[in-house]
């Protein structure tokens, strides 16, 4: 593994790599072992867009791996007055030891790992979302032990989150079901890697029908950060698709939630559903510090 660009790209086996050691880091950090193996090591932290959780989590965990963490805003680098990202990549592989960057196109991710020559890390684009997914996949796996076989539900947009949450749950051999409206599909790469799972994939419009039997629920915004133009007309496509007590009462008695956050409520969840199931989606949140700590170690170590 050289990079994390987006889910597709990990095998299995390097995605229960990243998990173990994500355990082992949290396990570390609670019990005061040291574990700054990144020590003089510098990661560069591109953000074109918001964050509150990417960029904290990123910024601790490579502090508390003993390395530097350099917040690099793109409205402020010459990038964001059009420096080609090749260029910006060989100059920055000559300064830092890894770059994580948040932006919005996944070519531009792509580019900063083909010209640069060091690891690249994607903290979300309009397609993927990996460093949450490893997150997520960390916290179902502390709720229920084992992730095989699981059935996932998904509600909502078939944006980044969708599309990442796809890929890896279908990896780790869970069950994956998406109720998106029509016009909101995942990415049609997506689509594609899930024909390789017929058994295990289901794609529908009705919210209810996906979430018989779920072991674990899913929901993000129905519009996501660069799409605030289309928020009413997306207000309306997304009516019903909402995790509430309907669709709990359909899930498995102990099925648990999760939200990558930020969240809208009583938008795409009812403010009774999140806060029932708030220590999981802030488990959820705190997972994404030990999860890229994994991936930063592998990756730069
Ligand atoms: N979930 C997530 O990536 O949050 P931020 O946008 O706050 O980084
Ligand atoms: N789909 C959301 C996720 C935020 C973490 C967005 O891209 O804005």
């Amino acid at each position: 593994m050289k990079h994390l660009l987006k889910m597709m790209d990990l095998e299995t086996e390097d995605i229960f790599e990243i998990l173990n050691l994500a355990d082992q880091l949290k396990y570390e950090q609670a019990h005061g072992i040291p574990h700054n193996h990144l020590k003089g090591k510098t990661l560069g932290m591109i953000f074109q867009k918001a964050s509150t959780r990417t960029r904290v989590s990123f910024e601790t965990g490579m502090y508390q791996l003993g390395g530097h963490p350099l917040f690099l805003s793109a409205s402020e680098m010459q990038i964001g007055r059009g420096e080609p990202v090749q260029d910006t990549a060989r100059v920055l592989s000559r300064y830092l030891d890894g770059i994580m960057i948040r932006t919005f196109q996944q070519s531009e991710v792509e580019n900063l790992a083909e010209y640069g020559s060091i690891p690249v890390i994607n903290g979300l684009t309009d397609l993927s979302h990996p460093c949450q997914v490893l997150a997520d996949l960390m916290t179902v796996r502390e709720y229920k032990n084992n992730l095989e076989g699981l059935n996932m539900c998904y509600i909502g947009d078939g944006n980044n989150m969708a599309n990442s949450l796809t890929v890896g749950c279908l990896k780790v051999g869970m069950n994956v079901s998406l109720a998106c409206p029509e016009g909101y599909y995942p990415a049609p790469t997506v689509l594609e890697f899930a024909k390789k799972y017929p058994n295990n994939f289901k794609l529908v419009n009705d919210p209810k029908e996906a979430a018989v039997d779920a072991d674990v629920l899913f929901t993000d915004v129905w519009a996501s950060m660069g799409q605030e133009g289309e928020a009413e007309q997306r207000r309306k496509a997304f009516v019903g698709y909402q995790i509430n007590d309907e669709i709990m009462s359909l899930a498995k008695p102990d099925a648990m939630v999760q939200h990558c956050l930020p969240a809208h409520r009583e938008e795409e969840i009812t403010t009774k559903v999140f806060e029932q199931h708030a220590n999981q989606i802030f488990d959820e949140a705190e997972n994404r510090l030990h999860a890229q700590k994994a991936v930063m170690l592998m990756l730069m170590k």
